[in-house]
């Protein structure tokens, strides 16, 4: 049963800390992946790293451990205190799994938002932090990743240069091992300032969802579709059903993560969302929504209790 709006617990009675994260399928389990959050107004900033639970069956999660801690040592880009957002990992035809997360060095302004590149041969890790840079020479902040198939992924990112930054997402084929750009990329949504991508290939298309660009609060959701990763976009409109929350609660207050695919769910899938609590990320909680395309619109509906069924990863 999925309780929105509660904490969640893991098998051992500890609370789920994985935000803004997402779950990935391999090797007969579901691995649920994100950032650990510490309390009050500063708990965005780093102090654990990426953490990884796994389940059998979508309901009872058990923690791994920490896949990609932060680092002692004040000259490390992951050290304590650094921003390290937005995780995504996906599994590349050679049999490795890499990771791509939004990161700002400790101390460093925001304008020098980066991607941070991982990789590792199990997801359990040993992970090796690969480095960071500036994708195409944009900066990149919230983002996710879409494995295409056939070797071919994509970084989704909310990018821009200097005082335009956030302005526009850009979609950028990854190169051939998945650790940097190819050089073909284009934009989505121009100037829409759209923050928390998550998409999904739904039907043979391609559905994006985002949010609007408000800091921690809530706003209006958003949606596009695609016949390719690369485009062009046609933007959709909110994909929430009319609130049945206070009208103040645009986008069932949450941002969206990442969209789980279901084996044997042909038009619908899961949103991963993360409702932020600005003041105390001790209190930051994690949404889990059904998502439709049926009828070639977006479509999403609040729902405080649900049951996902219990499905074994494919
Ligand atoms: C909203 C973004 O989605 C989060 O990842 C984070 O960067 C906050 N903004 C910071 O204000």
């Amino acid at each position: 049963m999925i309780v929105n709006g509660s904490p969640w617990f893991d098998v051992a009675g500890q609370r789920i800390n994985a935000f803004c994260g997402g779950v990935i399928p391999a090797d007969g389990w579901w691995w649920w992946y994100g950032s650990h959050y510490g309390d009050g107004p500063r708990g965005n900033l780093a102090e654990v790293g990426i953490t990884l639970y796994r389940s059998r069956d979508l309901a009872a999660w058990e923690r791994v451990g920490t896949i990609l801690p932060v680092q002692p040592h004040f000259e490390h880009d992951l050290h304590r205190g650094c921003r390290l957002e937005r995780p995504k990992i996906i599994r590349h035809p050679d049999g490795r799994f890499v990771m791509w997360f939004h990161l700002v060095k400790p101390g460093c302004s925001h304008h020098s938002a980066a991607a941070g590149v991982a990789e590792a041969a199990h997801i359990e890790g040993p992970w090796s932090y690969v480095g960071s840079f500036q994708p195409d020479g944009f900066m990149l902040r919230d983002m996710t990743l879409l494995d295409a198939g056939g070797g071919e992924a994509y970084v989704i990112y909310a990018g821009g240069r200097q005082c335009r930054w956030n302005r526009t997402l850009h979609v950028s084929l990854l190169a051939r091992d998945w650790l940097g750009t190819s050089g073909a990329w284009t934009f989505a949504l121009p100037e829409r300032m759209t923050e928390a991508p998550a998409i999904t290939r739904l039907n043979g298309r391609f559905w994006l969802l985002g949010s609007g660009c408000t800091g921690w609060n809530p706003n209006r959701l958003r949606s596009a579709v695609a016949d390719h990763p690369l485009g062009p976009w046609y933007e959709l409109g909110d994909p929430c059903a009319p609130n049945i929350e206070p009208p103040d609660a645009l986008g069932y207050r949450c941002q969206p993560a990442n969209i789980v695919t279901i084996p044997g769910w042909v038009d619908r899938a899961v949103l991963m969302a993360d409702r932020w609590c600005a003041e105390d990320h001790g209190q930051n909680r994690h949404i889990w929504l059904p998502f439709s395309v049926a009828g070639g619109r977006p479509r999403m509906s609040w729902s405080e209790c649900w049951t996902l069924p219990l499905v074994r990863p494919p």
